[in-house]
């Protein structure tokens, strides 16, 4: 499988590649990139290190180039400032965001090929891409709240002293303000973590409340998200590349789950090598479900922001 990933020269791009580097799974990885310099850079330097890693093709190149790629991932966009939100990031990213679908729709895309949008406000640019490329429901996606669950899944851990991969704690909704924890299904080998007494209420609070300002955190201490959201790419890229029916939080255009139409935002999903598989509407709480509906509100809104196009 070949993967092309368009901001390729930036920090969360150039982690992903070095994350599928290490993964060994898919066969092609190409870098683009604006700055071509830096594309071209973090090439070589994957490249230097192919013969530790894996057997693959490793390079920077442009769209035409890019045209045969199975799967694209799309990272590239301005950082969000530390006290900005990402929907206020959205005014400043979907002019380049419109120029990359318009390369994408120019560039002659095999007909299965997939995109995996990353660039924030990501629901949105999501919903975007499915508005503009064309290509059918199941193979455009958006890396959603898959990386705000592993970044509960993990805080908790560190918290009560478990193993990071045995905690399962979703976030679903929108990959922003309004996301929501869904306490209900969180386990530990699968035994509730509600049923450990050191998981209150306000440890919860807690937790979440860390969880949500991860991001901005990680912008203010280093500038933004590279490693972790590098693994949550990661795992997209491989539950496609191997077919593995694997049930993540990712967002995608919402097809009646939870009583949610045509709106982008993250809801237990099986993806495979089609992409997009099926929508899970597990059981949840009601206030996890009006969660879910608040964060389609505050999409909806956002959506209506957006600059008219053609
Ligand atoms: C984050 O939450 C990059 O949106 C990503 O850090």
């Amino acid at each position: 499988m070949k993967v092309c990933i368009i901001g390729g020269g930036g920090r969360v791009g150039a982690s992903a590649a070095f994350a599928l580097q290490c993964g060994g799974v898919v066969a092609e990885i190409q870098l683009l990139d604006a700055n071509s310099t830096q594309a071209e850079g973090e090439a070589l330097d994957l490249l230097h290190g192919a013969a530790l890693a894996a057997d693959q093709r490793l390079y920077a190149a442009d769209y035409s180039r890019a045209a045969d790629s199975d799967l694209f991932v799309i990272t590239a966009g301005l950082r969000r400032q530390p006290d900005e939100s990402r929907l206020d990031l959205l005014r400043r990213n979907v002019a380049l965001f419109l120029q990359i679908l318009d390369r994408l729709k120019a560039a002659n895309l095999r007909p299965e090929a997939q995109v995996l949008v990353v660039s924030n406000p990501v629901d949105v640019l999501t919903q975007l891409a499915f508005r503009y490329l064309g290509l059918p429901w199941h193979q455009v996606y958006g890396l959603g709240t898959l990386l705000d669950s592993a970044r509960l899944s993990s805080l908790i851990a560190e918290q009560l002293r478990l193993a990071p991969t045995q905690v399962k704690a979703l976030v679903l909704g929108e990959h922003g303000d309004s996301m929501v924890p869904i306490w209900s299904s969180a386990t530990v080998q699968g035994l509730p973590l509600s049923s450990l007494p050191q998981c209150t209420p306000s440890f919860q609070t807690a937790i979440f409340d860390r969880t949500k300002g991860s991001g901005a955190q990680v912008i203010r201490l280093k500038g933004g998200a590279g490693w972790a959201v590098a693994l949550a790419i990661r795992d997209v890229v491989h539950a496609v590349a191997l077919d593995q029916h694997r049930l993540l939080p990712v967002s995608s255009l919402l097809q009646g789950a939870y009583d949610l139409r045509d709106i982008c935002l993250s809801v237990p999903t099986v993806m495979g090598r089609r992409g997009l598989e099926r929508h899970l509407e597990l059981k949840l709480w009601p206030k996890e479900i009006t969660g879910l509906q608040n964060s389609a509100r505050a999409l909806r809104n956002t959506l209506t922001q957006l600059p008219a196009r053609d």
